[in-house]
Order: C-alpha cells, then structure tokens, then sequence
C-alpha cells in the first residue's frame, strides 16, 4: 500500500493512556510514565500504531491533570522530564508514536500566570486571563454557566472583579484574544514538539474563544430536570465562536513547522458544525473528534445516519475518524453491553477513518459502580447524583489476576472491577476467542487489507438489527456485515459471495459464503469478496 510518511495518522490506529489509571510502577496506587513503558510490549502485540497520553504535567490535580501548573514539566506523580523522554524514545524505538494532551484553553488558578493576573489590575499578565467587572448588583458578569455546575464567573476578592471557569474555578480561562497567550502556548507546542512528540490532542478546542461582547447565553428550551444544571442556557456566546478557526489555524501552523505531526481537536458539536473544524482549505485540525457514536442510539438505522451524515458532510480531502470511549464517557461495554461491545469493536475498526481505542476497551471493561466515599471526579462532586460522574470508566487497567490486577502493590487511586480475576489482559490473551483476541484480530486485518483502510465507504442495508456495508477499493472488496441485537439474522445476497474473514465470535474464518448468511446474535463478520486480495 502506498503510504505517504506524512499521512500515518491516516493509515494507524490511535490508543488513548489515562497515565493514572494505566501502569503503577511506583507503587503509590496511581499510574506512571514509567509504568507505560513496561506495557510498551503489551501495545505493540495489540498492532496499535500511536498513543495519547491524557495530561502528565505538574497540577494541583483538581481535575486529574486537566488543570495545569506548569505546561512543560512532568509531575512527579507520573515521573520525572527523564522518564517522558525515554518513553518517547522507546516508544520511537518501536515505531510507535505518542501524541500529548494540550489544555490551553484553561491552566490551574496555581499556575504562575494566574497567580500574577489575579495581583492586580495593572499586572502584565492581567489580560491573560478573562476578568470582569461585577453586573450592577454586584453578582456574576453574565449568565454564562461552569461545566461542572454554578456560575461560570468566580468572585475575586483582591481585585474586586470575577474571572471566567468554563470549567472548575481552579480551571481558570486564558484570554485567546490576547496575542501574548497565543505566543505563549505556541511556545509550549514547540518546546514537546522539538522533544519529538508527535502532535496533540487538543483539549477542549471549540471553546478557546468567547463573546467578546459577552452577552448572555439564550435559555434552552429542551432543558429537563436530570440534565447537568449548564444545559440550563446554550452555549451560543462560549463556544464555537468563528474567531476559533483562526486561533486553530494558527496552532495548525506551529505543527506544520515540524514534519509529520498531528493537531487533534476535543469537539462536542453536531456534525455539521464539528466538520467546520477542519478548517478553511483544510488548515485547521487533522481531525476533529468524531464522537457521534458515543452518544448513538445502538441500531442500524441510526448507526448507519451518523455514517452517512459524516461522510456526507466531509470537506472534500478531509479524513474522517471514530471514537467509541474517552475518559469523559460511559464505557461502551456498559453502553452496549458485553455482547455488543464486540460489535462495536467491529464497527469501530472497519469504519473508514482512524480509529482511536480507549484503554481497556480491547478488554472489554465496564462502568466501575462508585461508591459514594469513593468519588473523586470534580464534576460528580459537584453535580452529585445524575450519572455526570467519570470515575467509572478511568479504573485501572486489569492486567492480571494478581493482587490489584497486576497494576499497582498499593490500593489503586479508584477501585478495581469486581471481575477483574478473570477479565485480565493475562486471562484474555490465552483466550483465542476472547474480545482481546478480536481486537488484535481486527488490528491485524485492518493492516492486511488496504481496502478497510482507504477504501470507499459504501452502505448496503441497515433495517432492524443489520447494519451492512462494504468497503470499495481499487482491487477488491471487503463486506461487514453486523447484528447489532440479541436474535439470529439471515440474510441473502448476491454481494456477500466470498469467503469469512472474521467473525466477532471468532470460529468461522476461511467459511466460504455462496449468497446467504446466517447471522448468529450479537454477531458481526467481515466478508472478503470475490476477487479481493489482501495487500
Ligand atoms: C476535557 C477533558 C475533561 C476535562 C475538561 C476540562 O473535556 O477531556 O476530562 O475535565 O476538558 O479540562
């Protein structure tokens, strides 16, 4: 297959690292740098081609990292700048590549520059951050509402103004309007890129820029009680303002000054706004999140809109891409179940666009239940009780049967799995017909035949519980065909003449198919077709 080198974020298959969650190397009960390195092995055997590690910088950890202190250190909970540089050497070594977190649309209320901006009005770094004068009775600025609940404006007593938190108000907003900012965070791109990372997944990119005339936010007329309070209001003033895709272009640009890099952007946008995204000509993000499936309804007719809408709506030369779980989201096994979730994997990997894994996917692990004393997410502490909390799906991995799943000596950061005596990589591999198996089997074919990497993505059918579709290359072609429910599913075709690459039940490859197939529940397959040829 001819690949160009600058393309391999097109052709490879992204896995998402919690740091905290994936290897204890320390013994602290919280995952380290040095811990994924032992596991490098473990993510090769799996046939992915790059890494995102969620933030590993120093923060007071309000929001585990999300709220930064120093944008180019390394806390030493996860280890030390020595300890990064040999992960992304060894990670190089093995042809790997790594891509980091960048938050620049908030730093920690601790981080240097905040601490100077809140001093005074006339200190230099006062206009990097967001700062407000009161409204008239002294409440907050304008109705614009934090993520994580309550207003979005904090009250700041020295100085007598709020500042803006879209976020936590340890999460305080950088101002992008100010060119300083854009220079600065500039320079944090260049300082990991010049240490050879990979490229960025950015985070919380649709809400670097703000109002500038800070109006307030319309009611939602949708908004149920259940529903996180910042729904109350949409987010017309606070995020997806126009001004972004020029500070997006601009960060596109500091990427292009080293070879071979990616820009990723955090979007939660319908389709036809997350699409804009790419940017004018392209220069915006590689590839803006598609998390469409994270919130789709599991049949085929509205899996099958969600592809046909995205592949529609893409900018002409814009590459696609697909999610089924991020350390923000329910985990699919929970979503869709354990039957389905293998489903998913099948969908997820023969979709045409990269795919990013969510660690422990490919071991199927579910929504850890979090008992009450045991919550740590920020955002579930503060809007208790709704299902807002993200504690469950950022459990530690379960890499064995030993004390503590082989992740850590001490009690974990967050609680195991209760089933994570049997549900364990070391379990899982002996298995060859377990969801791990499948995942590498589904790794390996997606690297064996071009045509579920660049091939066109042409739908067949999707009524009841089938979802069919085929990937059209030049040479040949590749039939998925998927039972996304409990009962069996037959159906005939002239198309589906060829022989059984894949079953998700992984007992039938090499079964030759005339024109019928019988579908067993919860089963998909992947069909090679009359005259297509592995590349
Ligand atoms: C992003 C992150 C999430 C974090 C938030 C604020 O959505 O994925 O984990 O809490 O930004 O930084």
């Amino acid at each position: 297959m001819a690949k160009s080198v600058k393309s391999w974020w097109r052709h490879g298959i992204f896995y998402q690292i919690y740091p905290r969650s994936f290897q204890d190397s320390s013994g602290d009960g919280v995952g380290d740098i040095a811990g994924i390195i032992e596991r490098l092995p473990y993510l090769l055997a799996l046939g992915i081609d790059a890494i995102w590690l969620s933030p590993v910088f120093p923060s007071p950890m309000a929001d585990f990292g999300y709220d930064i202190s120093d944008y180019t250190g390394i806390d030493p909970l996860f280890g030390t700048m020595e300890h990064f540089d040999a992960l992304i050497s060894a990670a190089h070594a093995s042809g790997l590549r790594a891509i980091l977190d960048l938050v620049p649309n908030h730093t920690s209320d601790q981080h240097p520059w905040f601490v100077e901006s809140r001093r005074s009005h006339d200190n230099p770094k006062r206009d990097w951050y967001i700062w407000r004068e009161p409204a008239a009775d002294g409440g907050p600025p304008n109705n614009w509402l934090s993520e994580f609940g309550g207003s979005a404006w904090e009250y700041d007593a020295v100085t007598r103004q709020y500042y803006y938190h879209a976020f936590l108000a340890q999460q305080p907003d950088l101002n992008w309007r100010n060119p300083e900012v854009r220079h600065a965070i500039h320079d944090v791109m260049r300082f990991w890129l010049r240490k050879g990372v990979d490229g960025f997944r950015v985070d919380v990119i649709w809400h670097l820029s703000k109002d500038a005339e800070f109006r307030d936010n319309p009611p939602n007329p949708n908004f149920r009680e259940g529903q996180p309070q910042h729904q109350k209001v949409l987010p017309l003033h606070t995020t997806d303002q126009p001004e972004v895709h020029d500070v997006i272009a601009e960060m596109r640009r500091v990427v292009d000054e080293f070879d071979s890099r990616v820009l990723i952007g955090e979007i939660y946008l319908p389709l036809e706004r997350l699409v804009t995204y790419y940017g004018k000509d392209l220069a915006g993000a590689h590839l803006p999140f598609n998390f469409a499936l994270l919130s789709a309804p599991w049949n085929a007719r509205a899996i099958e809109k969600i592809i046909h809408d995205y592949e529609a709506l893409l900018p002409a030369g814009a590459w696609p891409n697909w999610v089924l779980g991020n350390h923000d989201r329910p985990r699919i096994a929970s979503r869709v179940g354990r039957d389905q979730a293998r489903v998913a994997a099948m969908l997820l990997l023969t979709l045409r666009g990269t795919p990013t894994l969510y660690y422990g996917d490919e071991i199927g692990m579910h929504q850890v239940a979090i008992a009450p004393d045991q919550v740590r997410d920020p955002f579930e502490k503060n809007v208790p009780g709704i299902g807002v909390g993200r504690d469950g799906c950022r459990t530690p991995m379960q890499w064995s049967a030993a004390p503590y799943a082989g992740f850590s000596e001490l009690t974990p950061w967050l609680p195991l799995a209760d089933d994570f005596a049997h549900e364990n990589v070391a379990n899982l591999e002996a298995d060859e017909r377990s969801i791990l198996s499948l995942y590498k089997a589904l790794i390996n074919l997606r690297k064996k035949w071009p045509e579920l990497v660049t091939g066109n993505y042409v739908p067949m059918a999707a009524e009841g519980d089938l979802l069919l579709y085929r990937r059209q290359g030049s040479e040949g072609s590749v039939v998925i065909a998927l039972n996304l429910g409990a009962e069996p599913v037959s159906l005939a075709s002239e198309a589906l003449r060829g022989e059984i690459l894949l079953s998700t039940l992984m007992d039938r490859r090499g079964e030759k198919l005339e024109r019928v197939l019988d579908l067993r529940d919860n089963e998909g397959v992947i069909i090679g077709t009359s005259g297509t040829h592995a590349g």
